[in-house]
């Protein structure tokens, strides 16, 4: 499979030469799979952050190296700029950005950045606004007149509609209620399905990584200490468990029916699997 990202070897010190010395990243290298979703999770402080921002040029390494594609992105200055194309980045919180009059102006900042036409640039904002469920009526408001789902949404469309061949999103859904995080989560889905986009998402919520991901990385204090498949990853339910990681409550239950003896797939994630898995096995569920 060919890789999309590849992280080698990269360290980073905020504050070298001073009292507030910080080893953010140490020694960490991944890869992420070109058409996948890969989580990254860990505790706040991990180096989830500092990483995000070396994927499209914003920070270099100290140390090690960051490849899109076959391209090492601080080797030269033209790779280092096109990497804020080719790869879309979503701060967390990235609402506090908005700036524009206009939500539809705010969407198409991004594009208009890349010099495409106005022709092109309002296909970009109406497809990009449709995928994460912003209607036509919203465009043409004020980004400070709508509400803070709202707004997480048209900072997310302005990021797709620059078509970025890799989107990493920090945190996107933190902050809001279950109903919020499920329209941000849902909107990136449909997205993924009808791009295939690849993807890197970091959340602290082990039940959306459990229902989107496909591959997760885990950080613990600067370091990778885990990554791979996420039925790899969660088959180490007990180290996750020592630094505090618990893995979703129907994760567990259908876990521990199977030490009693009723026998589904290990691998459930959700509600809705688990459902079905039992179904498949024991029957039932008709009316
Ligand atoms: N701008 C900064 N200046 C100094 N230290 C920072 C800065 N940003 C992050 N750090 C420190 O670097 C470490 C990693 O932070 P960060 O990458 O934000 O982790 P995460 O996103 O996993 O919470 C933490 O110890 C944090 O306090
Ligand atoms: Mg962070």
């Amino acid at each position: 499979m060919q890789n999309a990202i590849t992280v080698e070897n990269v360290s980073y010190v905020y504050g070298e030469g001073t009292p507030f010395r910080v080893l953010a990243l140490d020694n960490v290298s991944l890869n992420v799979e070109m058409g996948k979703l890969t989580g990254i999770i860990g505790h706040t402080g991990s180096g989830k952050s500092t990483l995000l921002q070396m994927l499209n040029g914003l920070v270099k390494p100290d140390s090690g190296r960051i490849l899109v594609g076959d391209d090492d992105i601080y080797s030269n200055k033209k790779l280092r700029r096109e990497a804020a194309f080719r790869v879309g980045l979503v701060f967390q919180y990235p609402e506090y950005q908005l700036f524009e009059d206009t939500v539809r102006r705010d969407i198409a900042f991004g594009p208009k950045n890349m010099g495409l036409s106005d022709e092109e640039i309002e296909i970009r904002v109406r497809e990009a606004s449709a995928f994460v469920g912003l209607g036509e009526e919203i465009l043409e408001k004020s980004p400070f007149d709508i509400s803070g789902g709202q707004k997480r949404r048209v900072a997310i469309a302005g990021i797709l509609a620059m078509k970025p061949d890799i989107l990493v999103l920090d945190e996107p859904a933190s902050g809001l209620d279950p109903i919020g995080r499920r329209e941000i989560f849902g909107g990136l889905e449909k997205y993924r399905q009808a791009t295939g986009t690849t993807m890197i998402i970091v959340s602290h919520s082990m039940e959306d990584m459990a229902r989107y991901a496909d591959d997760l990385v885990v950080f613990e204090n600067g370091r990778v200490i885990m990554q791979g498949t996420k039925q790899e990853v969660f088959a180490r339910e007990d180290e996750l468990r020592e630094i505090g990681l618990e893995l979703p409550q129907i994760t567990r239950l259908v876990r521990r029916l199977n030490k009693m003896g009723i026998n589904i797939s290990n691998d459930i994630y959700t509600v809705d699997e688990a459902l079905e898995a039992i179904i498949s096995t024991y029957g039932g569920g008709e009316k």
